[in-house]
């Protein structure tokens, strides 16, 4: 097949492409430093003829809840509308899970980002309202997020992070149900992706700071009713593909220490 993959330089963007190709696959790779700008859409509609399937993992250049919908529903329009003129079949974009429900109401989820969940639904619904045949894709945070989550509230060797009930996974392993969903194999218009097993974020950046000899005091911020009652997390049916965070993380300290 043929898939185009809009963000594919991007850390979901490249393990996806490498996916694609070690499947067999073609790829179209649009991103500004492949020479499209979804933001300007000249030429995009031919980039795109000829795709069976095109995959939005596009991230935006900020988290701020206004931007970041602004951002996601004129690249998806963009992209859905160019998708549709080509005559690609299928759409998917990426999602998180929770999305939907932290989008429904004014409660505080407490994820410390909840504004930018917001604009992650504004991304699916712009992407059902102008992609043909669109199917998204939630998934969990991913593993990096133990140390990204480290420097949210880092002052000197004392970090706050916010205490998230989550299920992360490994990109590598996620991108091949977002494959799946591009090529058909996987059926249905909303999946859900997941890791193995159920985790505290708080627990994890220590882990992740012990493993690379990170001395910072981790201490657990406040989160909200719904993180709490596990907004977060995959329901039935939900895609949960390994490693564990603890084989991600051992993996990462081997790649460390051979350095
Ligand atoms: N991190 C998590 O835990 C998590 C969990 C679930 C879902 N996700 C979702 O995963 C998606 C991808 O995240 P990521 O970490 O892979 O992002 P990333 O590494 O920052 O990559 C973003 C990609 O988007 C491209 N892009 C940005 N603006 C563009 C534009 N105007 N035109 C064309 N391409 C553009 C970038 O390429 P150029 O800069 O060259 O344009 C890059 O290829 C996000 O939507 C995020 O919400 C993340």
């Amino acid at each position: 097949m043929r898939i185009a993959i809009a963000g594919a330089t991007g850390l979901v963007g490249s393990s996806l492409a490498r996916a694609a190709e070690a499947a067999g696959h073609q790829v179209v790779p649009l991103a500004k430093e492949t020479g499209f700008d979804i933001l300007r859409p000249d030429g995009l509609v031919e980039a795109l003829e000829g795709a069976d399937a095109v995959v939005d993992v596009m991230q935006s250049p900020t988290l701020d809840e206004a931007e970041a919908t602004a951002f996601f529903t004129e690249a998806s329009r963009n992209l859905g509308t160019a998708a549709a003129q080509a005559g690609v079949g299928r759409s998917v974009v990426l999602s998180i899970i929770g999305v939907d429900r932290i989008a429904a109401t004014d409660e505080e989820a407490g994820t410390g980002f909840d504004g930018y969940y917001r604009a992650k639904y504004a991304q699916e619904q712009a992407t059902a309202a102008h992609a043909p045949s669109p199917h998204v894709v939630r998934s969990t945070q991913f593993h990096d997020i133990a140390r990204q989550a480290i420097g949210w509230g880092r002052d000197g060797d004392r970090t706050v992070v916010p205490d998230l009930v989550t299920q992360p996974v490994a990109v590598d392993a996620m991108v091949q149900v977002l494959l799946g969903v591009a090529t058909g194999e996987i059926a249905g218009d909303l999946n859900e992706v997941g890791g193995p097993g159920r985790e505290s974020l708080t627990a994890m950046s220590t882990a992740f700071a012990r493993s690379t000899g990170d001395t910072v005091e981790v201490t657990a911020g406040p989160v909200g009713d719904l993180v709490r009652d596990g907004v977060l997390l995959p329901g039935e049916g939900a895609h949960l593909v390994g490693p564990s965070f603890a084989e991600w993380l051992a993996g990462v300290a081997a790649a460390t220490a051979a350095r």
